[in-house]
């Protein structure tokens, strides 16, 4: 029987393509009402998909002048969605770069509890330079220290959820005990950031550790992820690079001692479908004429760290050149990475990349009908280039309702996808195994 693949569906606004929120087919709802987006988790619900995520950034863009910049809070949101919806994973994004361990550790084990199981955890560290200042400091915490940080905070948080054993609590009234103690224990973390000396102040939820996903793809933050990320989130404009990016990271996983079936690879998949060929690509133009060179040009410049691009003629082929070393960025370094390379390549103009970008910032985009599209996403699942994917609609939530109604019975069809929900947590949809709490020995307990 052919393996299983998995569907996130990020939701991002009204739509992933940068004018989205203007188009006459995207929500009328406002982006601050919870509403929209359980009507989205239940949509994607309906469709069978393992999880819907929210990302985050950590300051207001300026560019919210002529683009929606403004979402709900993740970890507040899903609490709510989590009441709204009853089988769907629910990943939010969450920053290790400007927050403590034991703040995380306690919102996402409470997540856990709250949605039975099935909450997830995008571990980022925050590329955009603005968010520092945000946070008492003048400057960008650079990318390796932000890595490092990561690190330590992560060992932190699962020492946190694992201080727990699954069965501390007794609740016993008739004996008037209500946990068992020698089940609990501090976990004295101390290292060069962190000092917690626990345990959690709330039991294990259903999952015992929250999914840990994670999106960086540079070299530190595939690193990152082979030791820690149960699913990745990747950005591909081509199959070649998401092999070599997927063959890359199991093989890290492999050498960290794990099994690679429990590293889920999601790349991003930016589809407009259609009935027809022609009339998916007419709506994808449709999209494209409505977007603003303005808010791509600054979109660039938050990419590569502020750097300047109002110099660059929008006509002109750009060279390698007229953008910072990616290996200086200090921001996204490796999406920096993947747009230098697509200009090299192709040799665009200005005008034409920020077209490219205006989709889905540098994921897949694709336009045809819904066999097309199955066909696409069978060959990338079964030529080792992803487990499944990241679906980001161009248009919410007209074009994930083409999506489910037309690619999802496809691929149903085909053995590749669930016709069923068949587990209760994201763990059971993604086909990862629950961490144990291990080494409590009830011998050793102190009282
Ligand atoms: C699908 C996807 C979603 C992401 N969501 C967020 C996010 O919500 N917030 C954030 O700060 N970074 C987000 N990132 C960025 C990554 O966490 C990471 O910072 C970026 O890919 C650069 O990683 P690198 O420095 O290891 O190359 C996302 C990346 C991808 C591919």
């Amino acid at each position: 029987m052919m393996k299983k693949m998995h569907l996130n569906l990020f939701i991002h606004t009204r739509g992933h393509h940068e004018a989205a929120w203007r188009h006459g087919d995207s929500s009328p709802l406002p982006l601050t009402d919870i509403g929209y987006y359980t009507d989205l988790a239940q949509r994607a619900e309906a469709g069978l998909f393992d999880s819907i995520f929210m990302a985050d950034q950590l300051s207001l863009r300026w560019d919210v002048k002529r683009a929606p910049r403004t979402w709900l809070e993740p970890i507040t949101a899903l609490g709510a969605i989590a009441m709204a919806t009853s089988r769907i994973g629910l990943i939010a994004t969450a920053s290790t770069t400007y927050s403590e361990p034991f703040n995380l550790a306690r919102q996402f084990a409470s997540l856990d509890h709250i949605s039975g199981g099935r909450v997830g955890w995008n571990i980022v560290t925050s590329w955009s330079a603005d968010a520092a200042r945000n946070y008492s400091g003048d400057d960008q915490v650079s990318h390796a220290d932000r890595y490092a940080i990561a690190e330590e905070y992560l060992q932190a948080a699962k020492a946190l959820w694992d201080s727990w054993a699954d069965d501390a609590i007794l609740d016993d009234r008739e004996s008037g005990l209500y946990a068992d103690i020698d089940r609990i224990r501090p976990i004295n973390h101390v290292s060069e950031h962190y000092q917690v000396e626990g345990p959690l102040n709330l039991p294990r939820g259903p999952q015992g550790r929250p999914v840990l996903v994670q999106a960086g793809s540079s070299d530190a933050g595939r690193g990152f992820a082979a030791r820690h990320a149960e699913a990745v989130f990747t950005a591909h404009m081509e199959k070649a690079t998401a092999q070599e990016f997927y063959a890359d990271l199991k093989s890290r996983a492999a050498a960290e001692g794990r099994a690679g079936d429990q590293v889920v690879v999601l790349p991003g998949l930016s589809p407009v479908v259609a009935g027809t060929e022609e009339e998916a690509q007419r709506l994808a133009t449709e999209l494209n004429d409505l977007a603003d060179t303005d808010v791509g040009r600054q979109r660039l410049s938050a990419r590569f760290g502020g750097y300047d691009f109002t110099h660059l003629p929008l006509d002109t082929p750009l060279k390698p050149g007229d953008f910072p070393d990616p290996a200086t960025v200090e921001a996204a370094r490796s999406r920096t990475e993947l747009i230098v390379g697509l200009v090299e390549r192709e040799g665009l103009t200005l005008r034409q990349l920020l077209s490219r970008l205006a989709g889905a910032r540098g994921h897949f985009t694709f336009a045809g009908t819904p066999e097309q599209t199955a066909d696409l996403i069978q060959d990338w699942c079964t030529d080792g280039a992803a487990d499944g994917f990241n679906i980001m609609p161009p248009l919410l939530p007209t074009m994930l309702d083409s999506f489910i109604e037309g690619v999802v019975p496809i691929l149903q069809q085909r053995g590749l996808f669930r016709t069923a929900y068949e587990g209760e947590t994201l763990r059971d949809h993604y086909g990862l195994d629950r961490p144990e709490a291990t080494g409590f020995d009830k011998t050793q307990a102190a009282d």
